[in-house]
């Protein structure tokens, strides 16, 4: 298989891997592009192209890091290495420099000034219940005023007009913290957005660091990422984008933005946003827009999954250094399961509050034996049901402080962690071994 270094490198070992849906069938842009990517998804069928969309200039591409496989199949390992090679990429010891290059393919095509007016961009309007047409899938790439060094974030961008958008940044976000560090913290701040990317690019951009991302891309793929200066802003873009947008974040100038499908499932909220106005789009001959379905598999894996599993295994295998551990997508980072060997009855509550320490977001922890399938929901649920006895191996501490966007804690995401020992607990009753059929190659039984 070639190396991937862009988004059409990575279409190509999916679609070798059996992990790409090409849609050719006509779909519209409004809401059902993102009905069957979110299928696609829920399925575990692949990632989607669609190739005919009504509304859009361009075909569109979503869902590339929507499982494990697919995420190891970008990441170039096995998926049982993800957390390995996560964990050694986020160590900044291993984080290589972007390279600086003169060209990019995506300077081929350029609309700028009035021309702007009459371009649309294809952005989707994702789930009924969204505010409008989001950008979702653009990585904002930024340059602190101060030192200089770049930064990759995702921000939600509703479509206000056709030139500008309201821009959604948490008080905490880098991008935030780099206009602010400036005299006149609410004069226009430079951005780019790149949309189609390396997915090393898309998943370093979801890790929350003090260094610029594109080190941790850089790891990921063992060389420098090349990157080229923007048309109109002084900013570094990753030179395999298929399409750069930069323009004028304006912190001042507010609008109304939202909702938007989040990653814990819900609509988010309407917030006063800073607008964001477009300068210049350029873009690859013949280019692909990406975007990411809000609230669902990719999301969470991007925000929640990729960054958070290599921590909560140091805090784990500090306790017990064979433990492995995973977030599902199905829990939107706030469930976390840990497997062990088990030894001592006790452990297994003391794991569950380790993981809860590990991250703010994790809520939920359940531990559970080797002979459950860790990524395997109906097994987890066996376990659960099986393996419970609930006034004994179920623990919660109440008033623990989660995410704020957390659903079931109030406001300032204070709320009550739970922990589940789900282990086999054979000095309680012993039942024997599970009942265990073994696998079978069925498509050979079924020819
Ligand atoms: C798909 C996706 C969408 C996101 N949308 C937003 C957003 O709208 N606003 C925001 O402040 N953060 C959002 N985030 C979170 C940040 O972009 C992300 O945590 C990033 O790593 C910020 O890191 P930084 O502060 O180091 O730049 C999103 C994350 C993902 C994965």
């Amino acid at each position: 298989m070639a190396a991937i270094n862009d988004l059409r490198g990575f279409i190509e070992a999916l679609e070798a891997d059996g992990q790409l849906a090409r849609i050719s069938r006509q779909v519209s842009i409004r809401h059902e592009l993102a009905d069957v990517g979110a299928a696609l998804a829920r399925t575990g069928t692949g990632a989607g192209l669609f190739e005919n969309v009504d509304g859009s200039r361009w075909p569109i591409f979503c869902g590339g890091i929507a499982s494990h496989r697919r995420t190891a199949i970008a990441l170039g390992c096995q998926p049982n290495e993800i957390i390995d090679v996560m964990d050694s990429v986020l160590d900044q010891a291993n984080g290589i420099a972007p390279v600086r290059i003169e060209q990019a393919a995506w300077q081929a095509n350029r609309v700028s000034g009035d021309d702007l007016a009459d371009f649309d961009l294809p952005i989707p309007t994702h789930s009924r219940g969204d505010g409008g047409a989001f950008i979702t899938g653009a990585v904002t790439v930024a340059k602190d005023p101060v030192s200089g060094r770049g930064n990759l974030g995702y921000n939600r961008m509703l479509r206000l007009g056709p030139t500008r958008f309201g821009f959604n940044v948490n008080e905490w976000r880098d991008v935030g913290t780099f206009w602010k560090s400036r005299d006149e913290p609410d004069s226009p701040f430079p951005i780019a957005l790149a949309i189609g990317l390396d997915p090393a690019i898309m998943i370093a951009a979801g890790v929350k660091t003090p260094v610029d991302e594109l080190f941790i891309a850089g790891a990921i793929r063992g060389a420098g990422i090349e990157v080229c200066k923007g048309t109109t802003v002084d900013i570094d873009v990753p030179a395999s984008a298929e399409i750069v947008v930069e323009g004028m974040l304006h912190p001042a100038d507010r609008k109304p933005e939202g909702p938007l499908a989040e990653f814990h499932g819900y609509h988010g909220e309407t917030w006063n946003s800073p607008t964001f106005e477009v300068t210049s789009i350029s873009w690859r001959d013949d280019p692909i827009y990406q975007t990411i379905v809000p609230g669902w598999y990719e999301h969470v894996y991007l925000g929640n999954i990729l960054p958070r599993e290599p921590l909560l295994r140091r805090f784990v295998r500090h306790l017990d250094p064979t433990a492995d551990v995973h977030i599902p997508p199905y829990g939107n980072g706030f469930l976390a399961i840990i497997q062990i060997d088990r030894d001592n009855p006790g452990s297994p509550k003391n794991l569950a509050m380790a993981a809860m320490a590990a991250h703010i977001n994790i809520r939920n922890v359940v531990v559970i034996d080797r002979d459950i399938d860790i990524h395997e929901p109906s097994d987890l649920h066996w376990a659960i049901t099986n393996r419970v006895h609930w006034e004994d191996d179920v623990f919660t501490v109440a008033s623990a402080q989660g995410h704020e966007m957390d659903p079931t804690a109030d406001t300032r995401g204070v709320g009550t962690k739970v922990g589940i020992d789900a282990t086999y607990k054979r000095e309680r009753r012993d039942y024997g071994e599970r009942v265990a059929y073994a696998p079978v190659d069925l498509p050979g039984y079924l020819a």
